[in-house]
């Protein structure tokens, strides 16, 4: 249990609430280079903040306010140029700076004014990398865009798939610092909701004997010790990673998963789940593809028979914000317990204008990737239910 004052430290991410600015102070996925073919202008919000994120005619990203100076008019109609972005009222022109490069009617009225030069709106940089769009919203300079190696190692195929979830993004995150959920949330709710699909069960649910956690210079390790596994098995010995503060790194090696869980606002989160599959052999590459999936059956309920959708049962049935004050805390949750830690700490490293855990600033750290460790084999118990044989719908958040 926790103050109504440290939960809302925790949870919110307005541009003033300081969850908010130490968010901003790492890279997010905003969009995909894929659905900016299909539409080369897109309305976004994020971490509170209504935006625009287009493709421009040569090629270059950019992520602005959502409404034009002018007369404030929506730039969800805008079209790309050039140069940036133009407002569809009057013709206005703004380039990935943000700034106003163009008044079409003033500029031909009075080419000497200079009236444009001081209007801009509100521009974020953005970075394309492995088909994702990556935004970074804080102080500047920049960090580096950290390049995990799920993301940019050759020889995978990849589909992004994409969820709206209506919470906010801690409930996401926690459940990832607490391994022992896999038994009831996956392993029993899963084989009961497929009993009443009429089929058979999927998983087994073996019991963790211990669970325990390390920092590291990303996040945290999370490991466990299921029934039948020696010490030296891999979910004891390695684990997989928590990366600080809102990626969950998953899946074994030959199936690598980056789930990235970004704020959309205080009650509303969009994962971006970069799942990959190691290629066989001499097999030609499969092009990347996009999915945006629904939560909701016709029904309005979350059907929880695979192992993402039942993460998303517990990460929404929290509530919309869920109310720490109530919580009453046991012996499975030491990893929420420390992560809660770890962000304020962070938080208030970052309201000391410091860098914060995980922080890439030397591009050297950065090239030719970040490697993380995993389990070889996830949850080896598991592993002729589900886990051995590849699934983009299957690997979760364990
Ligand atoms: S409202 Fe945008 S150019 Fe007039
Ligand atoms: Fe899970």
């Amino acid at each position: 249990m926790i103050s109504q004052e440290q939960n809302d430290r925790l949870t919110l991410v307005g541009p003033d609430k300081p969850m908010g600015k130490l968010l901003r102070r790492y890279w997010q996925p905003v969009g995909t280079a894929a659905d900016l073919d299909k539409n080369p202008v897109q309305k976004v919000r994020l971490l509170g903040e209504d935006l625009t994120l287009y493709r421009s005619n040569k090629g270059e990203y950019g992520l602005v306010a959502e409404r034009c100076p002018h007369r404030m008019v929506s730039l969800e109609y805008g079209f790309p140029d050039d140069r940036g972005i133009r407002c569809p009222y009057h013709g206005w022109l703004f380039d990935k700076g943000g700034r106003c490069v163009e008044m079409p009617y003033d500029d031909r009225i009075n080419p000497q004014s200079t009236y444009k030069e001081r209007v801009s709106i509100k521009a974020y940089p953005v970075q394309e990398l492995s088909g994702l769009l990556f935004t970074y919203m804080g102080p500047l300079p920049a960090p580096e865009l950290p390049r995990w190696d799920a993301l940019v190692q050759p020889g995978f195929d990849v589909v992004i798939q994409i969820h709206k979830l209506p919470c906010n993004w801690l409930q996401c995150m926690d459940n990832a610092a607490d391994p022992m959920h896999f038994e009831y949330l996956h392993a029993e709710l899963g084989n009961y909701t497929l009993a009443r699909q009429g089929k058979p069960p999927k998983m087994v649910r073996t019991p963790h004997l211990k669970i325990d956690f390390d920092r590291f210079e990303f996040g945290i390790m999370k490991r466990r010790l299921l029934e039948g596994e020696s010490e030296d098995c891999d979910d004891w010995r390695v684990g997989h990673p928590l990366l600080f503060p809102n990626i969950l790194a998953v899946g074994g090696k030959d199936a690598p998963t980056l789930q990235y869980r970004v704020p959309i606002d205080d009650t509303n989160t969009i994962q971006f789940a970069f799942r990959t599959k190691r290629r066989k052999p001499g097999a030609a590459p499969i092009p990347t593809t996009v999915d945006h999936a629904e939560l909701f059956d016709k029904n309005g309920r979350i059907v929880a028979d695979d192992v993402p959708a039942q993460d998303m049962v517990a990460w929404v049935m929290q509530g919309p914000i869920s109310d720490r004050t109530q919580e009453h805390l046991s012996a499975s949750d030491q990893g929420v317990i420390m992560f809660h830690k770890m962000l304020l700490e962070e938080v208030a490293k970052a309201e000391r204008g410091e860098d914060t855990l995980g922080t890439v600033r030397d591009p050297a750290r950065n090239q030719p990737m970040i490697s993380l460790h995993r389990e070889g084999a996830a949850l080896r118990p598991f592993e002729n239910q589900y886990v051995s044989v590849f699934d983009q719908k299957t690997v979760g958040a364990l």
